[in-house]
Parts: structure tokens; C-alpha cells; sequence
């Protein structure tokens, strides 16, 4: 037995996330996961909600509330809306945690204690009006790359290059809308990434099995321009964890808070932390420290290309710097994004459709099923509704759905809704079963492998065989010349529908379970011998009949929801 550490990266408190950052994390994640469990592995699948910084400051000013009340808020929000998708997280916890706290300033202190840190005075901007500094995104103004007039203090989204709030053009606060702003001095801490150089090139060049995606977005940073930069990792901010150098104070740093890209990653463990004290667990650091048997996890990370950099550089960096025996990442899964319908999706225009609109008009299955064949793995993707009624309505319906009423439907009329006696196999399931092991074998190595449209390829491939083996043999006919040959053909039939419902439990868990109490048995053991499996369901066994699992999506609805979900969210 394995043991596998996954995490999905922690999505921004600020709102519900849209079906671009669903696929391009947590979505992949929780495959990934449900696989490594079904094959009887241990699994700790963990995430979180990134609730500091700016952008938790801001939303909650627009809100109305203190940014405490507002997180917890949207965490309750986006925990629910996680399980509705059927995301299987052990702990979804939060980064403003009481354990990320201490384990924030922990790894401060230490990487301070190994001279990686420095105090630098910086220049920021400074708002008369606000009587504050305006860090990251308090700023907004002309892009200086592009000349977008509403690029963000961090970053333009536009031309999508990282700024810095004093490169902007006619720079205005963003609390206050006052362009009386001016520059100051601040001290700030600086962790001295540069001087890690080789040692993370030296890491990043050792994984050589990684995807391209996630290697070249990190050789760029490691080698384009001046190279790796020093980095702030403290910002002018109340809210946040306050900076302090493991327990003691850091003198001249009262009131400031670390950066939010400094704390979030470092949730990854504090949320083992999290498990084990909601009650979940009862050892973190077996999960965590090579020194306390986290030696043989293999850990895996999934992200959006956009949190490469953060992955493959600044966290490590923190994690080697300490000096202390953290486990680091094994594997870092990332994908490209998510267009939707000739554009992007926008949080801020609200264009797309959102995790808990998904939820409201359809059920997860239907998502899942169709983000996860379709997820942008070697190149950006586009979700039309065109597209996502094809996918769903031909897989889910024609093909799985279909085959499983149509045999449960015959068995129930010609027999009984029991598994029916007599017969015996011949050739056409010879074939059946020889094709059925060899895609057994390619969808496993697929999904090992996290190679998400192959694997949905590979079990599509294995709905559709069925039906033609149903289509060859035609129960129907043979039932009319042979009823025991039939019985045995659809005995066949019945088993395959469980080991279905197995094999598609990480992509369609909800239906999949439906599928097996349908079938009445609880019997979930990922299948090895094909044969075997074809046996699991005993003549006489009983099941229901199961109603329809997948509707089709209509014309109308894919009229109605294009219109809704063209702009601004209602
Ligand atoms: N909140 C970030 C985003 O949604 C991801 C943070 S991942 C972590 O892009 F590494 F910081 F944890
Ligand atoms: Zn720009």
C-alpha cells in the first residue's frame, strides 16, 4: 500500500469560483485522489481557502463586513459548494488558521536564523486621503506594458505581466478612488530566493518525468532576465499573520502582516494540522516530515499554470531554506485554462458560469463528466454550451446510460430482476473480456499517470464496448432461439454494469454510487481480472431497475443558459 499526499491549490476567499478554477485544480485533484483510494492506497487529500491579503480586504469592504466575519462566511459557502461537487477533501481547511499562524512564523524565524532574510527599505505608495499604505491590488491605474487603464496594483489583466503598485500610470487608491498618493519609505522583509538559485535549478532539472507545462514556467523564472529575484514577504496590511520571527517579536515589524503568497502554500501543512485537531487524524507530521515517517509519501500538488512560479520556486525555496527535513512536492500537476464560449471567464464581470449556478441547473456528474474529458491539459480549452450538451448527452446518456437500461430493462422484462441463470461464454465474450483487460490496463496506467483526457478517453471506450458487444450479440434475438444463451450474454451485461459503476466512481462518484445500490451490492473492488469481476454478481442476485440516471440536455436549455450566463452575474 502507497501512501499519497495530494493537494489541490487553495482557491481565494473572495467569491465563488468559476468552473475555470475548478478544472484547473481541485477538480483533477479529487481524481486523482478517489483513484489512489479506490486502488486501496492511503490517501490525505487536502485544500483550503487562501483568505489573505487584498483581495479577502477588499471583497469584504464590498461587502460590508469585517474581513474575519466575511471569510468565515465564504468558507462555510465554498465548503458547501465543494461537497456538492463531490470534492473528497479530507480537511478543507483555511490559511488564516491558528496552526498557519504559528507555522508561518516558524518557517520565518528559521529561514531568518539561516540568514535568508533581509531587511530592506522599500518604496510603496501612500495614501493621504486612506492615511495608509496601498499595497498589491489598493492601486489600480495604466498598465505601463499595454496601457490598460484598470490594471491592478500586483498585476495586469490585460497583458496578464506582474507589476509592482509604483510602475503603474496615474495611480489611484482603490478604497478611496484619491489620486493623492505619494511615495514613502517602509521597511520590509526580503527573502534571498537569489541565493537558492542553484539549488532549486539543480531540484527542477532532477524532474525530468514532470509535465512541460510545470518545467518550462520554472526554467523561465530561473534563467529569463536577471533571474530569480528576492522576494517581499511581508506587506503594510492588518490583516494577516502578523510578522514575528517564530515567537518573538521582529523589531520594527509591529502591525505588518506576511505577504499572502509567503502563508498560503505553507496552509498545505498547517491543514494536516487542521485535520488532525478537528479530530480527522492523529498524525501530521507522518504526512510531512522525512524525519517523522513522511518518508515514504509520495506527494503530488495540482495547480493552474498561473501558480506554477509560486510551486516550483518560492514555496520550495521557503521549505529548503528552513533547513528543517519538510517533505517536498513529488509532482506537480498543472493545466492551461479554461476559455469560455470565445472568451474568458471573468469574476469580476461575472461571465461564465459559477460553481453554485453549475449546482443549481445540473447535477455535479454532468460537470465533472464533461471538465475532465475536456480539461486543458496540453493546451488552453474552450467550454461552449454546444459542446458540453454533445459531450454529455452522447457519453453519459447514449453510452453509459443507455447500456445500463437497456439491460436491466430486458433482464427485468424476459426474466426477472434477478441475475439469470444458464448458458455458457463463448467467443464474442472471449473477445469482450481480452478487450476489456487490455483497456483495463491502459486506464489504469492513464490515471496513475494524471493523464486526465486519456483516462476518460480510455473508460469511454470501455462504456461503449459494451454496447457493442450487446449489439453483436443481441440478447433480444437470441432470447427468441436460446433463452439460457441470452441469460448468459446478459448475465455478462450485469456484471459489466457494476464494474461501470467502479471504474467511473472517480470521475461520476454520485451516479456511481446510484449505480451500485441499483445493483444492490456493495461490492466496490476495483477490478483486476476482468473474468473475475464478471463474476462478482452471483446467479440469483437481485437489483432494481434503475430510473434514468442521465437526462439529456435540451435545446432549450442550452438557449435559456448561454443567454444567462453571457455577463454579469444576477
Ligand atoms: N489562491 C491562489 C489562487 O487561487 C492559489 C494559492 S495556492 C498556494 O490562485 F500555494 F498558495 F497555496
Ligand atoms: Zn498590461
Amino acid at each position: 500500500m502507497a501512501r499519497h499526499l495530494i493537494t489541490s491549490a487553495i482557491p481565494y476567499i473572495n467569491g465563488i469560483k468559476h468552473l475555470g478554477n475548478l478544472v484547473g485544480s481541485q477538480l483533477p485533484a479529487d481524481l486523482f485522489a478517489r483513484f489512489q483510494r479506490a486502488r486501496g492506497h492511503e490517501v490525505l487529500f487536502l485544500c483550503a481557502t487562501d483568505e489573505h491579503g487584498t483581495p479577502a480586504e477588499l471583497a469584504a469592504a464590498k461587502a460590508g463586513k469585517p474581513v474575519d466575519e466575511y471569510c468565515a462566511e465564504m468558507w462555510a459557502i465554498q465548503n458547501e459548494i465543494a461537497k456538492g461537487f463531490g470534492l473528497s477533501f479530507d480537511h478543507f481547511g483555511r490559511s488564516s488558521s491558528e496552526q498557519n499562524r504559528k507555522l508561518t512564523q516558524h518557517f520565518a524565524g528559521r529561514l531568518a536564523d539561516e540568514g535568508l532574510i533581509d531587511e530592506v527599505v522599500t518604496e510603496q505608495i501612500y495614501s493621504q486621503a486612506d492615511g495608509r499604505f496601498l499595497p498589491d491590488r489598493y492601486v489600480e491605474g495604466t498598465c505601463p506594458n499595454c496601457g490598460y487603464e484598470d490594471a491592478r496594483g500586483d498585476q495586469c489583466d490585460n497583458c496578464t505581466i506582474q507589476l509592482d503598485p509604483t510602475e503603474l500610470i496615474n495611480p489611484r487608491s482603490t478604497i478611496s478612488g484619491s489620486t493623492d498618493l505619494e511615495v514613502r519609505e517602509t521597511r520590509h522583509l526580503f527573502l534571498k530566493q537569489s541565493q537558492m538559485r542553484d539549488r532549486l535549478d539543480d531540484w527542477i532539472q532532477s524532474k525530468s518525468d514532470w509535465p512541460i507545462l510545470t518545467t518550462s514556467i520554472a526554467k523561465k523564472w530561473l534563467h529569463d532576465g536577471d533571474g530569480l529575484q528576492d522576494r517581499g514577504i511581508t506587506r503594510d496590511l492588518d490583516w494577516g499573520v502578523p510578522v514575528k520571527r517564530g515567537d518573538a517579536d521582529w523589531p520594527g515589524f509591529e502591525g505588518k502582516v506576511f505577504y499572502v503568497w509567503f502563508d498560503a502554500p505553507i496552509e498545505y501543512i498547517a491543514c494536516a494540522g487542521e485535520w488532525v485537531d478537528a479530530g480527522k487524524g492523529d498524525d501530521w507530521e507522518r504526512w510531512w516530515r522525512m524525519d517523522k515517517g513522511a518518508d515514504d509519501v509520495r506527494y503530488t500538488q495540482f495547480m493552474g499554470k498561473d501558480n506554477v512560479p509560486f510551486h516550483t520556486l518560492s514555496f520550495p525555496a521557503t521549505i529548503m531554506g528552513s533547513n528543517e527535513p519538510w517533505k517536498l512536492v513529488d509532482y506537480i500537476k498543472s493545466f492551461n485554462y479554461l476559455n469560455y464560449d470565445g472568451g474568458q471567464f471573468s469574476t469580476s464581470r461575472g461571465r461564465g458560469v459559477f460553481m453554485d449556478q453549475a449546482l443549481e441547473i445540473l447535477p455535479a456528474d454532468y460537470w465533472r463528466w464533461w471538465l475532465l474529458s475536456n480539461c486543458p491539459e496540453s493546451s488552453d480549452a474552450e467550454f461552449t454550451w454546444d459542446g458540453f450538451q454533445a459531450g454529455v448527452n452522447k457519453d453519459l446518456a447514449d453510452v453509459l446510460g443507455n447500456f445500463i437500461s437497456r439491460v436491466t430493462k430486458f433482464c427485468n422484462s424476459k426474466f426477472s430482476p434477478d441475475i439469470p441463470k444458464g448458458g455458457t461464454w463463448g467467443a464474442s465474450e472471449d473477445a469482450l473480456i481480452a478487450e476489456l483487460q487490455t483497456r483495463l490496463e491502459a486506464y489504469n496506467a492513464h490515471m496513475e499517470a494524471m493523464e486526465v483526457r486519456k483516462s476518460a478517453a480510455e473508460l469511454r471506450a470501455i462504456w461503449a464496448a459494451g454496447n457493442e458487444y450487446l449489439q453483436t450479440v443481441a440478447p433480444w434475438s437470441t432470447f427468441k432461439t436460446d433463452p439460457d444463451q441470452a441469460a448468459a450474454q446478459i448475465r455478462l451485461a450485469l456484471n459489466l454494469i457494476r464494474i461501470y459503476a467502479v471504474l467511473s466512481a472517480p470521475f461520476i462518484p454520485t451516479a456511481s454510487a446510484r449505480i451500485l445500490s441499483d445493483m444492490n451490492t456493495l461490492d466496490t473492488q476495483w477490478p483486476t481480472d476482468i473474468r473475475t469481476a464478471l463474476t462478482a454478481l452471483p446467479e440469483g442476485h437481485g437489483f432494481n431497475v434503475p430510473e434514468v440516471l442521465f437526462a439529456k440536455i435540451t435545446d432549450d436549455q442550452v438557449a435559456e443558459w448561454s443567454e444567462r450566463f453571457a455577463g454579469t452575474r444576477d
